[in-house]
């Protein structure tokens, strides 16, 4: 068993309110050591160091987890860091979950704060083995012979920022409390160990740096840093301003039509550093908190503002990058770009809706969406297997799934398309890696959310509840119906399910009976004459994208959604939940050039709209921002919400075409179907696969198209092109066409 099950949990003894407090120890170690491992980890988040050094490059460990169930703690090997005398440091700040929640959050009061399990304190437990070359050992736990000190982070909030005192000293005068259970009362046990489990998941890191492009000042006269790109992480910069000089910067993401700092749309998240000078020359960045940003406004600098000064640096979790996609139209890679970047940032350990405003929760409707694109441009595979594993824990006894996860512990679940994710995202996560494992841990819980959804069910179909539907569409008066939705998804996600349930070898009977009965009322209620009632892009796509429509169903279906897109003068009106599916719809039902149209189109609305209009990253709006500058709205505007960059899985399986086969997950069989637009000059993709790269690249010849396409070693595949179907094996084939 791990040594840190054998430490206490300890806190400072003084409330700290929001200011981060160090804890202490020192220890000798007088023989030659073989190995030492360092096990950490916080209710909150810590900051670790030993003699002087940072331990570990990762941050904000020990990550967002349903804390109820578990806590991650990391192991360091620190063999090389030990001498005879050391100190052993901790610092401990609120995080993700301990900090005060806004008011539209339940406000302080609510959430973590009145958590059954964790009470109100923060804590820290730590467990450093010590093996020594002469075959003994030794450990160093947390226990109540830990000392504390106050720090110089005198505040650090999730929302709000950090607030540094360079002038602070610290005074390890007080022994560390031993913290114990508040289960709402008074109790002796300690705090559990048991929920303490290993890091799952890539850790956050600091993954690039980037310069400062523009210092200038705004009509209003504020000083403002570019950085040029939307981000997540902190700005780095080094000041010297007399002693107890307070200096301050704020950060945000857009300006406003004038060219001011536009801070509205973060509504109450404060995003600011503050920074107490002590005389001397000190670069500083903040270790407790984050933002999502692309300037900075400085407030009482007391010196000349020099862009060198001034980093961006950018953190995300440390997932290896497999995909790229580039083509001839430069706008359309500054999209791909865009939905990278929309990527990192909000893969900070939990997938996010958005990094800026009080928000930046792990809402399930947005991570289905876009988990099919985020499976192509970088390994998510720990990343979504840690955040399943939280789903599954959080899930309600009937079956419903919260609509953030980690949970909230008071918002309520069970809306079609975002508890769905409990099953498309563990089958997206297959699909893409071939990991039949995160199928055999998920399987109860995605099988829990059919079952609510069979449970709530009447004749086949599943009605009422409360339901997001098709978020922000363009659809105007006539939307896609909730029940229309729940009932897509019902089908979908049990399709899913039994597809899942077969594959482990289960008998599934049940869920296909359900199945039948639910397309049966579906068909009935939803579709005449081989169309969908409802006349949306959503309804008509997700239909067709579901697979559950016949081949005459399906020509007819696609004729009703061309003529949508057509007659609403050629531009989509899809919000977050058919997004995904419009533009395969058309492409792989004959409206192919009507694909491309959608995709190159500059007007609003459309994704190039925000590429003109200068994004960084995707728009949570179609119309984030206005042609005239203006804003769509204060309230809920975020320029950095990847769902709509769920455009990405297009571009991967239809415009380059490398696509999976569903009968062999991870690419072990690859179907190879690009689909040339006379728009465009080359298109060129890869993934590199479980099994090795798998590219696919066209371009534009005097007579026609040259193909270029590789298949990973072991691997098979067939290259579909107009008028041939050819089977082939591993390394690069030409075609011509
Ligand atoms: C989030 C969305 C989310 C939605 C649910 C918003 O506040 O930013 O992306 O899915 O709430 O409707």
């Amino acid at each position: 068993m791990d040594t840190i099950y054998n430490a206490r949990w300890i806190a400072s003894p003084l409330p700290c309110g929001e200011a981060a407090y160090a804890l202490e120890k020192t220890f000798s170690v007088d023989k030659p050591l073989r190995k030492a491992t360092l096990q950490a980890s916080a209710m909150g988040v810590y900051v670790l160091e030993l003699n002087g050094a940072r331990v570990g490059d990762q941050i904000l460990s020990p990550g967002w987890t349903d804390y109820r169930f578990r806590v991650q703690y990391q192991t360091y090997d620190v063999t090389d860091m030990l001498r005879a005398d050391n100190r052993l440091r901790a610092r401990v700040a609120k995080g993700w979950r301990m900090h005060p929640r806004p008011e539209w959050q339940g406000g302080p009061s609510r959430g973590w704060q009145e958590s059954r399990m964790f009470g109100t304190n923060t804590a820290f437990i730590a467990a450093l083995s010590l093996e020594y070359a002469d075959g003994t050992a030794e450990t160093v736990l947390t226990d109540g012979t830990w000392m504390c000190s106050q720090t110089g982070t005198r505040m650090a909030n999730m929302y709000n920022g950090e607030t540094f005192d360079a002038t602070f000293c610290e005074t390890f005068a007080q022994p560390a409390m031993e913290v114990y259970c508040d289960f709402g009362g008074k109790s002796d046990k300690p705090y559990p160990v048991r929920l303490l489990t290993p890091q799952q998941n890539e850790p956050v890191r600091e993954k690039l740096r980037l310069p400062a492009v523009r210092v200038f000042q705004t009509p209003q006269g504020d000083t403002v840093i570019d950085f040029g790109q939307n981000l997540v992480g902190y700005v780095e910069f080094s000041v010297c301003g007399e002693k107890g000089h307070k200096a301050s910067m704020r950060c945000f993401e857009v300006l406003d039509k004038d060219g001011n700092v536009y801070v509205e749309n973060l509504r109450s998240a404060q995003t600011t550093v503050t920074y107490y000078c002590d005389g001397t020359r000190r670069t500083f960045k903040p270790e407790f908190t984050f933002y999502g940003f692309q300037y900075i406004c400085l407030h009482d600098w007391p010196e000349d503002v020099k862009a060198e000064n001034f980093t961006a640096v950018v953190i995300f979790s440390d997932m290896k990058r497999i995909g790229h996609f580039e083509c001839s139209d430069k706008d359309v890679n500054r999209l791909f770009e865009n939905v990278v970047w929309g990527q990192r940032g909000n893969f900070v350990d939990v997938p996010t809706d958005c990094p800026q405003r009080d928000e930046r929760l792990g809402w399930t409707g947005d991570a289905q969406v876009f988990a099919r694109a985020a499976t192509y441009i970088y390994d998510v595979r720990l990343f979504f297997k840690k955040w399943l594993r939280d789903l599954s824990f959080g899930q309600f006894a009937d079956g419903s799934v919260e609509h953030v996860i980690p949970s909230l512990e008071w918002l309520d679940g069970g809306a079609c398309g975002w508890a769905d994710a409990a099953v498309i995202c563990p089958w997206e996560i297959y699909q893409t890696y071939g990991d039949r494992e995160v199928l055999v841990e998920q399987f109860a819980s995605m099988r829990g959310w059919v079952d609510y959804m069979r449970t709530h069910s009447t004749d086949g179909l599943w009605l009422g509840g409360d339901h997001f539907a098709d978020w922000l569409n363009l659809d105007g008066d006539a939307p896609t119906s909730k029940p229309y939705l729940q009932n897509a998804y019902f089908l979908y996600s049990n399709s899913l399910l039994i597809r899942t349930g077969k594959l482990l070898g289960l008998d599934m009977s049940v869920y296909e009976a359900c199945f039948d009965e639910t397309l049966a009322a579906f068909r009935k209620r939803f579709m005449r004459d081989g169309r969908i009632t409802e006349n949306t892009q959503t309804a008509c796509a997700e239909a067709l994208a579901f697979g559950f429509l016949n081949d005459e169903e399906k020509k007819s279906v696609a004729a009703q959604l061309a003529d949508l897109v057509r007659g609403c003068g050629g531009h989509l009106t899809t919000g977050f939940l058919g997004t995904p599916y419009l533009l395969r719809a058309l492409s792989d039902n004959g409206y192919v050039e009507l694909a491309y149209d959608l995709l190159l189109r500059h007007e609003f609305p459309s994704w190039l709209y925000s590429v003109d209009n200068g994004a960084t990253t995707i728009w949570e709006h179609w119309d984030s921002r206005n042609p005239d500058g203006s804003m769509w709205d204060a309230g809920m505007n975020s320029f950095n919400h990847y769902a709509y960059g769920s455009v990405a899985q297009w571009m991967f399986e239809c415009a380059a075409g490398i696509r999976h086969d569903d009968e062999h997950a991870g690419f072990s069989h690859i179907t190879f179907r690009p689909l040339t637009d006379k728009r465009l000059r080359y298109v060129k993709a890869s993934i590199d696969t479980v099994h090795g790269l798998a590219a696919a690249a066209w371009e534009e010849t005097a007579d026609g198209y040259l193909y270029t396409f590789t298949v990973p070693q072991g691997c098979t595949a067939t290259v579909i092109l107009p008028g041939q179907s050819t089977q082939i094996a591993a390394g690069t084939h030409t075609f011509r066409s």
